[in-house]
C-alpha cells in the first residue's frame, strides 16, 4: 500500500462515491478520508462532513487526517448552475480556491480537479475537439471550468504546486446517480430500460455527446494520478474520450437487450447546452503522454449497465 493519506471533497456524488472506494483499494481503507457537505453512509473507511466554501474547515481536515493529497469533485454541474448562475460561480471557484491554497501552504503532493467538455463552446470545433482549441463556454459551469483549469495551470507554475485535471466528458455507471448535468439522461436512461418503463429524454434524438464508462472514468483518473510528473505536460486539463453516441443510438444499443424499451424525445433548456458541446473530443495528448486507452464501446458499456442494474434488482 502507498503512503499517501487522500481527502475526497465531494465524495459523496455520482463520481466520488466510485472513485473513493477505487483510491482505497490502492492506498489502503484508512488511508482515503470520504468527505461531503451531506452526511456519508457508513463505509469502509472514514467519512466527515465538510463544506469546502471554509477554507478554515478545509485547513482543519488537512491537519486532522494528515492528508497529503485532495481530490475536489464538489461542484455545481451544467444544467444545475443555469437556474442560479452566481450562485454556482460562487461554489465552484471559491471551493477551488480554498483547495489550491490549502494544497500550496500546507505542501500537499498532489491535487486533482476535473474539468469538463463544458469548457468548449459554439467557437470550437465539432467533431473530434482539440486539445487546444478556443475555450468561449455558453454556461457558468463550463466558464468555472475553464477559469479552473487556468488557476490550476496557474499554481502548478508560479508555486510548483502538482494539479493534475481530465476534461471528464458525460460519466456513466450504474453504481451512483448523476447530479444535474446535461448528460445525466445517459444513465437515467438504463434504470427506466432494466424497469420495463418508457424514457422520456430531454435531448433530441440526434444530438451526438462525448461520453465514457464509468470504469473507464476511474481508471483514467487514477492513472492520471500515478504517472510520472514529467508526462503530465498539460497543466490545464486534459481532454479524455471514450465514445461518442445520440439519444437514439443508445436506445438502438439498450432494444439490442431489451427489445420493447420505447423513448420519446421532449427537448428542454438543456438541449441548448447540449448543442454548444462538441460531438466528439480529441484525447491523443491524453494518449501519448501517459498513455490513456479507453476500454468500452456503446454497446459494451450497455451490456454491463444492464447486467448490474439487474443484478442490484433495480
Ligand atoms: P455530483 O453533483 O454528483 O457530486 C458533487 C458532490 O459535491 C455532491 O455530493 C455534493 O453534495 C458535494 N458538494 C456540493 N457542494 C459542496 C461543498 N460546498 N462542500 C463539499 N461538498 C459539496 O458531481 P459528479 O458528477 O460526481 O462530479 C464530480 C466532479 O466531476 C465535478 O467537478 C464535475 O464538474 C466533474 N465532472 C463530472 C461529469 C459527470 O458526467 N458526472 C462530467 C464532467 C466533469
Ligand atoms: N456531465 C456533465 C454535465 O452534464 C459534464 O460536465 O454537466
Amino acid at each position: 500500500m502507498k503512503q499517501e493519506r487522500i481527502l475526497i471533497i465531494g465524495a459523496g456524488g455520482q463520481i466520488g462515491s466510485v472513485l473513493t472506494e477505487a483510491l482505497r483499494g490502492v492506498y489502503g481503507n484508512d488511508n482515503v478520508i470520504a468527505t461531503d457537505l451531506r452526511p456519508l453512509p457508513p463505509q469502509n473507511g472514514p467519512t466527515d462532513t465538510l463544506d469546502a466554501l471554509s477554507a478554515r474547515a478545509l485547513a482543519g481536515a488537512v491537519n486532522k487526517y494528515k492528508a497529503t493529497q485532495i481530490y475536489h469533485l464538489a461542484a455545481i454541474l451544467s444544467a444545475t448552475g443555469e437556474r442560479d448562475p452566481l450562485w454556482a460561480w460562487d461554489i465552484n471557484m471559491r471551493s477551488l480556491f480554498n483547495v489550491l491554497e490549502v494544497a500550496r501552504n500546507k505542501k500537499l503532493h498532489k491535487v486533482y480537479f476535473p474539468s469538463s467538455i463544458a469548457v468548449f463552446g459554439l467557437e470550437a470545433h465539432r467533431t473530434d475537439t482539440p486539445q487546444f482549441e478556443v475555450l468561449i463556454p455558453e454556461t457558468v459551469y463550463g466558464i468555472s471550468k475553464v477559469a479552473g483549469e487556468n488557476w490550476a495551470n496557474y499554481y502548478c507554475k508560479r508555486y510548483g504546486l502538482d494539479v493534475r485535471s481530465l476534461r471528464y466528458p458525460g460519466i456513466i455507471g450504474y453504481q451512483s446517480l448523476p447530479g444535474g448535468g446535461t448528460t445525466d439522461y445517459a444513465v437515467d436512461i438504463y434504470h427506466y430500460a432494466i424497469k420495463g418503463e418508457p424514457f422520456s429524454c430531454f435531448l433530441r434524438e440526434n444530438t451526438p455527446l462525448p461520453m465514457l464508462y464509468m470504469a473507464d472514468a476511474i481508471r483514467a483518473t487514477l492513472e492520471l494520478m500515478e504517472a510520472p510528473a514529467e508526462k503530465i505536460k498539460v497543466r490545464t486539463s486534459y481532454n479524455l474520450s471514450g465514445m461518442s453516441f445520440t439519444p437514439g443510438e443508445i436506445a438502438a444499443s439498450i432494444r439490442k437487450y431489451v427489445p420493447d424499451f420505447q423513448i420519446s424525445y421532449n427537448p428542454d433548456f438543456r438541449q441548448a447546452i447540449a448543442d454548444s458541446w462538441p460531438g466528439s473530443i480529441d484525447d491523443s495528448a491524453a494518449r501519448s503522454d501517459w498513455g490513456w486507452k479507453p476500454e468500452y464501446d456503446l454497446d459494451g458499456m450497455t451490456r454491463d449497465m444492464l447486467f448490474h442494474l439487474k443484478n442490484r434488482g433495480q
